[in-house]
Formats: C-alpha cells, sequence, structure tokens
C-alpha cells in the first residue's frame, strides 16, 4: 500500500505577475475534490494527524512553508518531505499519516475525497494494525 503514497508535481502557469499552480480534481489528482481544510500555526514540535481512514484519500499541499509526512501501512514507513507550493502527496485510504515538523510559516492545504465523518477515523494505531492484518487474510 505504501507504494501508492506518491509526490505529485501539479502543473504551474506562474509569469511575470506572480506563480500560479493548478490542481483539478480526477485530473491533476486521482478522486475528485469534496473538502478542504488547512492547517497552520502548529508549532515545529507538534505531530498531527496519527490517523488512518477507512475511506477518505487525500492530497496534501505546503501552499506555503515547510512540513514532513510520515505514512505507515502497517508493515513499511516513509518520510515526505512538502517544501514546494507545486508539490503534493497523494495518501490512499487506510495508510496511517504523522504530520510534522511545521515551518512557522507553514501552511498545510488538505484535499479530501471525501466529507468529513469522525466515524471513519482509526485513531488507535493498534486498531489500525489490527485492521490492516485483517486486510491482508
Ligand atoms: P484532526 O483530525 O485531529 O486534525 P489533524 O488530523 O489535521 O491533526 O481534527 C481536529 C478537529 O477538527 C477534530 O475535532 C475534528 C475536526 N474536524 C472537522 O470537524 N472536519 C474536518 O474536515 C477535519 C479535518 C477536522
Amino acid at each position: 500500500m505504501i507504494e501508492k503514497c506518491k509526490l505529485i508535481e501539479f502543473p504551474q502557469r506562474g509569469d511575470e505577475r506572480g506563480h500560479l499552480v493548478i490542481v483539478e480534481g480526477n485530473q491533476d489528482i486521482p478522486f475528485d475534490i469534496k473538502r478542504v481544510f488547512y492547517i497552520y500555526g502548529s508549532d515545529r514540535d507538534v505531530v498531527r494527524g496519527r490517523h488512518a481512514n477507512y475511506n477518505s484519500e487525500f492530497v496534501l499541499i505546503n501552499v506555503a512553508g515547510t512540513s514532513k509526512v510520515k505514512v505507515d501501512d502497517g508493515t513499511n514507513k516513509r518520510v515526505f518531505n512538502l517544501d514546494r507550493p507545486h508539490i503534493g502527496i497523494y495518501l490512499p485510504k487506510l495508510v496511517w499519516k504523522d504530520m510534522y515538523d511545521f515551518s512557522e510559516d507553514s501552511v498545510l492545504l488538505c484535499l479530501s475525497s471525501e466529507h468529513y465523518d469522525a466515524e471513519e477515523y482509526i485513531r488507535d494505531y493498534d486498531k489500525y494494525i489490527e485492521v490492516v492484518k485483517k486486510i491482508k487474510k
């Protein structure tokens, strides 16, 4: 599953007036965008996320500043640097994710394939490991 977590480079149409980055649902990213939220003002020692989702897929983009995303599929772990406004990371469903090491100016834009539903979040790591083990069987 971890191999599905991929950095995506978005088309840029900047000119002498400034930068413009385009993210079209179902074109530049592999889902229709149903929800947008963004995270800023997190201190560098804060770890956010710490969950997996049964249904939601995400794309995370540091539109300003930098952060890191650690993904974990229960077997493998990988760390991705989000450090450019035209690069995002695609996260499939059922991957455990931690977002951390936020720069002071970090604005982390999160696009999701689903509306918010607290029930589809797995927030307990041991439960997550149980869930992925069952799926692999
Ligand atoms: P949380 O999922 O803990 O944030 P993160 O994963 O980014 O660290 O969300 C913080 C609070 O906001 C929590 O009470 C749930 C709520 N929330 C919504 O109501 N809608 C949303 O789309 C999101 C992402 C969170």
